[in-house]
């Protein structure tokens, strides 16, 4: 079936849901593919906080989120009928009946591997969890503990991580590329992640989905520092990342297996952005090496992706936002990608 044909398909069984959410509430862990501004509320360089990031956000302001619009993840909320977007959790808007939508946990330049996040002074994985049962306390004085616990069960988990152990961590840190290979450090993190998985089945989470590696080596960042030697993306970082979405697969139908009732799903974004990188005229695109956020090549941070850097004219024609992030135009084709192979958690 073409993938255009299922889209529809699936657009059209969630749209029978109309005026109601899919699903009451979106808990969101992770890095800066999914983080909404908490990074904002902390002491680190990895904020979003600042134009031109937020520049075709609704309000043309900065939000935390390292993009110029939406996150992929907003869309798919969007798409599953929420019209308000679960907070920040260290935000002020995390409080009252707010938190009935759902919390975001997610921190820029955090991983599977809490080092990862300490090298950025970012929130880890752990205390990223420790957070969500605080959250749960406070969701059951808002609305009783009978309905927090449904919500609990019924709410969709989202986990985005993984990217930024490799490349803010492993790929430039001698203490862990000197001391594991690749398959042995893949297989750390997703010992990790199977720990995570089974830590939140145990707070009550039964819908769980969680991103793939990206084509890392094809980021613009990754072609710019790494890749001097070759002409398209840096092959090498991308065979790591294949190797490491196997694994994160084998890993996920075996906690399918352990954990009754549990229904989990590895969104497969490696393909979509590959695709996106490879064909970019093929969906409406006209530059896909480098960010449209200043030189585009190595901005991520404040110090260089900034109104002084300049944009590009129309970001709608940029697969990447800045060095590393896709714009929203590239967000979009991908949620087009997740629901469809999200469809199992909520339907
Ligand atoms: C629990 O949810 C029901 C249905 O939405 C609502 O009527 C009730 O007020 C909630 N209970 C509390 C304590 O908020
Ligand atoms: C930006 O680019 C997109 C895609 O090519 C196009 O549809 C849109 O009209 C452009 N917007 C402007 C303001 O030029």
């Amino acid at each position: 079936m073409g993938a255009f044909l299922v889209y529809t398909l699936a657009i059209a069984a969630l749209c029978s849901h109309a005026n109601s959410q899919l699903v009451p509430a979106i808990i969101t862990f992770g890095d800066s593919t999914v983080d909404v501004g908490n990074n904002d509320y902390i002491h680190t360089i990895f904020k979003a906080d600042h134009p031109p990031y937020g520049q075709d956000f609704s309000n043309r302001e900065p939000t935390g989120r390292f993009c110029n619009g939406k996150l992929a993840t907003d869309i798919t909320a969007e798409n599953l009928g929420f019209t308000n977007y679960a907070p920040a959790y260290l935000s002020p808007q995390a409080s009252g009946k707010n938190l009935l939508l759902g919390a975001n946990f997610a921190s820029a330049g955090s991983g599977y591997d809490d080092n990862t996040a300490e090298l950025s002074h970012v929130i880890p994985l752990s205390q990223q969890l420790q957070y969500f049962k605080e959250y749960q306390s406070k969701l059951a004085s808002v609305a009783g503990s009978k309905n927090a616990s449904s919500i609990t069960k019924e709410a969709l988990y989202l986990i985005g991580a993984g990217n930024s152990d490799f490349l803010q961590n492993y790929y430039v840190n001698p203490f862990l590329n000197k001391h594991y290979t690749v398959d042995q450090y893949s297989s750390i993190l997703i010992n990790i992640f199977s720990n995570f998985v089974t830590s939140l089945y145990g707070l009550g989470a039964r819908k769980i989905g969680a991103t793939s590696l990206a084509p890392t080596g094809c980021l613009p960042l990754a072609r710019t520092i790494f890749g001097q030697h070759e002409k398209g993306c840096v092959s090498s970082f991308n065979t790591d990342a294949q190797q490491f979405n196997k694994k994160i697969n084998a890993a996920a139908s075996q906690l399918k297996k352990q954990l009754p009732g549990l229904r989990l799903v590895i969104f497969d974004i490696y393909k979509p952005i590959y695709d996106l990188v490879a064909n970019p005229k093929k969906y409406g695109f006209v530059e896909a090496t480098r960010g449209c956020c200043g030189t585009g090549t190595v901005e991520t941070t404040f110090v260089l992706c900034n109104q002084k850097s300049g944009t590009c004219s129309n970001s709608s024609e940029f697969v990447f936002w800045d060095s590393v992030h896709p714009s929203q135009a590239a967000n979009q084709v991908l949620a087009d990608s997740l629901i469809i192979q999200g469809i199992s958690l909520v339907a």
